[in-house]
């Protein structure tokens, strides 16, 4: 396993498509060493989910999991879920505002909408095909991560940059209850 570079934001590859992955090459074992290093990379950086163009490769996987996490105390879990090829279809019309944070965006947070509700269909790592239905924060991570593998980052969807803060501001000023 390795801790794997994570790309910031600058970087052209954050700004690819990122390419589809040859399904006959997922179960090689490159391929699956590939899968556990953005899973340790991901945990290394307290992510709760990370896109492989985030660590310099441009193809479509991304790995997520949200568990207690303690920049999103209030989230609901999600299990440790691999994302190959995965095409997004948004089942709600309806918008919801939340705060975003991105590991190739180090320190900032922004407010951007997302639909509430969406469909996944994807591969998973054994090359078996994913199909669910994901709603609210889960909803949110996958629609920021999918945009990762369009070459999209979260503040190209925020209609204004005047939530953009610094993760401490924020929490000083926009998150005090
Ligand atoms: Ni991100």
């Amino acid at each position: 396993m390795a801790i794997l570079k994570v790309t910031r934001l600058g970087h052209p590859v954050l700004r690819q498509v990122a390419q589809l992955v040859p399904v006959h090459s997922i179960l090689q074992p490159e391929f699956q060493q590939f899968i556990d290093d953005m899973i340790e990379t991901m945990h290394e950086y307290e992510g709760v989910g990370l896109a492989a163009p985030q660590v310099h490769v441009s193809q479509q996987v991304a790995v997520l999991e949200v568990s207690k996490h303690p920049r999103y105390p209030d989230a609901p879990s999600v299990p440790l879920t691999v994302l190959i090829n995965p095409k997004v279809t948004m089942l709600s019309e309806e918008k919801v505002d939340g705060w975003e944070g991105c590991l190739s965006i180090p320190d900032l947070r922004g407010v951007a909408p997302r639909y509430r509700e969406l469909r996944v269909e994807a591969l998973d790592r054994q090359g078996q095909p994913l199909d669910f239905v994901a709603r609210d924060f889960h909803a949110r991570v996958i629609q920021h991560e999918y945009d990762h593998l369009q070459g999209k980052v979260y503040m190209d969807r925020m209609p204004s940059l005047e939530t953009l803060a610094h993760l401490l501001e924020g929490q000083r000023y926009w998150l005090k209850d």
